[in-house]
């Protein structure tokens, strides 16, 4: 495999030759894991191997012009605004580059679809931005990572491509839909609530659906304003037998900006629950309704707190932090 090209640091480097260039930003996650025992798919440990190792891994990849920058290398359970911020920078001036077709990001699967809603949401790319993982470690018999990562290269490069997405198991998922959905199979993530966009079959895009129109993108420079300590504090509770609002007054007593409230069923809330969130909201505090169903909206209604529509807990958090954030910087409405 090539290497003839440095631009930012020792981590960057440009493989073979294909028309096209896609840079490859490494997060670290289990696609990135090792386990001393090639037979053990559990116990490993995640973000051992640079991006850069990947690559090497798949020698289809050599036909490819690509570069790669190690932007972070962690358990993406331990992801945190800094790397998010980092890295929503770099795709941003990556994406700026006129030779560059594509992005694809190696992340983990425990919260990949958080990183992809965010990104979506902050910068709506029009050229790709392709999310991929793995549930198996790089040192697996049967490793998952590396075809994701060839699939994840061939979507970058594919012309019909835009916003972020996730190349998985050979299907591709819009960041707004996409959810992991099993804790260990390899087939691990769905687009629960709408069609996923395309299957990827030997190397071909099998387009299925048009990806899902979102608002305009937030832009980084919110992100950038104020510094990660002073990004909203926004906390999820949820409703479940015996919910009564300790949670959220535990919550209120200590500072918070905001909270997603995962109701039962279409956003239902115990009294208990309801009465400490309405305390929350005279108090300041943005409340948003979502559902802790797998699928589906919370439908709005004038006398219920606010709903977060079909955003599942997770993304109505990030949603309501960009949208405090922006508050809080000054921006204009978007
Ligand atoms: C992680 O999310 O970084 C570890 C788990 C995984 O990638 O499957």
């Amino acid at each position: 495999m090539q290497k003839n090209y440095t631009s930012h640091g020792p981590d960057e480097q440009t493989h073979g030759v294909a028309s096209g260039r896609v840079v490859i930003l490494g997060t670290g996650g289990t696609i990135a894991g090792t386990a001393e025992d090639a037979s053990d798919n559990v116990g490993y440990r995640a973000a051992q191997l640079g991006v850069e190792q990947l690559l090497v891994a798949i020698p289809p990849l050599a036909n490819y012009l690509l570069e790669t920058e190690q932007v972070a290398q962690l358990d993406s359970k331990d992801m945190d605004f800094a790397t998010w911020q980092r890295l929503a920078l770099r795709v941003e001036a990556h994406l700026a580059r006129p030779d560059v077709a594509g992005l694809v990001i190696t992340h983990g699967t425990d919260t990949l679809e958080e990183t992809a809603y965010f990104l979506q949401r902050v910068l709506a790319p029009k050229k790709p931005v392709v999310l991929t993982a793995a549930m198996r470690p790089a040192t697996a018999l049967q490793k998952d990572g590396p075809q994701n990562l060839l699939d994840a290269v061939t979507l970058a490069l594919d012309p019909r491509a835009s916003g972020v997405l996730l190349a998985f198991a050979g299907q591709v998922h819009s960041a707004e839909q996409v959810r992991k959905i099993h804790s260990y199979k390899v087939d691990a993530f769905a687009s629960v609530d709408g069609a996923r966009l395309a299957c990827i079959e030997e190397g071909q895009i099998r387009w299925l659906a048009a990806a899902p129109v979102t608002g305009d993108a937030v832009g980084t420079k919110a992100l950038s304003a104020s510094s990660i300590d002073a990004w909203p504090r926004i906390e999820i509770v949820m409703n479940y037998v015996g919910a009564n609002g300790s949670a959220v007054r535990a919550l209120l007593a200590q500072g918070v900006d905001g909270l997603v409230v995962a109701g039962t069923g279409n956003g239902s809330l115990s009294v208990g629950l309801e009465a400490a969130l309405r305390e929350a909201q005279s108090a300041g505090v943005s409340v948003w309704r979502s559902t802790r169903c797998d699928a589906g909206p919370v439908t709005s209604s004038t006398e219920a707190l606010p709903s977060a529509g079909a955003l599942s807990p997770v993304k109505a958090r990030i949603e309501l932090l960009l949208t405090l954030l922006w508050q809080k910087c000054g921006a204009q409405s978007r």
